[in-house]
């Protein structure tokens, strides 16, 4: 992620504001990447204790090839609700993973995923570069896969793939498919447009 200036990470629409993670996040991460409800369906290792969760910072930070963001509510006073995560960037291919969790239990499945991930797939398209997506999605986290699959319209892919986990659905979702989800919804909801509307900020 050479290519992208670290001081304008920084995006906001009408219900959120995404800043890149930093070291006051580790604890929170930490709360909410080993804790069972949220981590039912992640399939990448909780961390054991804090060392290991500093350890992952450590490396996360050296790592060129993955972005986290931490997601702040506006409504709810700025809280962290969550964060979304591009990895294995590639950027000559403008392809990267995506995923999303909504770590602060009080916040799942209200909505904030519904509204989070076109929200997150737009800062990707239009900001980062990046022309595909991937989700892998472990075939039982049903919220994810309607959300993903069925109402932004990611295909699944068969067969072996360089971003398949093992016993995950694996979704693709190119910039075209991505622009034709925004025109059906933009049109049949006019809320979409304040969600959309990403501002990025200079920090
Ligand atoms: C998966 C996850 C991101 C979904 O986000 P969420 O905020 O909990 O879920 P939502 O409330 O937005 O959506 C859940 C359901 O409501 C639906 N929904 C929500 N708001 C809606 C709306 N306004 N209109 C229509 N449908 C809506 C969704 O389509 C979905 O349908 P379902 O009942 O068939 O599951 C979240 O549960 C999470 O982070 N889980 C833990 C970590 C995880 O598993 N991450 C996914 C890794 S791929």
């Amino acid at each position: 992620m050479d290519f992208l200036n670290p001081s304008r990470l920084y995006f906001s629409n009408s219900i959120v504001i995404l800043r890149p993670i930093n070291e006051d996040d580790i604890q929170t991460l930490f709360n909410w990447r080993t804790d069972p409800i949220i981590n039912k369906y992640l399939t990448s290792p909780a961390p054991k204790n804090m060392q290991d969760q500093r350890q992952w910072f450590w490396k996360y930070q050296h790592d060129t090839d993955s972005l986290f963001f931490m997601i702040r509510s506006r409504a709810l006073d700025n809280i962290k609700i969550g964060y979304c995560l591009f990895s294995k960037i590639d950027g000559s291919k403008g392809c990267a993973e995506f995923g999303i969790v909504i770590g602060n239990k009080d916040y799942l499945h209200q909505g904030f995923g519904h509204k989070l991930m076109p929200t997150c797939m737009k800062i990707a398209y239009q900001y980062l570069g990046i022309h595909t997506l991937y989700s892998n999605v472990h075939s039982q986290n049903l919220a994810c896969l309607t959300v993903v699959q069925n109402f932004i319209g990611s295909e699944p892919i068969i067969g072996p793939h360089p971003y398949r986990k093992d016993n995950e659905v694996l979704l693709r979702l190119d910039l075209s498919d991505f622009e034709a989800f925004e025109e059906k919804i933009l049109l049949k909801n006019e809320k979409w447009r304040n969600i959309l509307f990403i501002e990025q900020a200079e920090m």
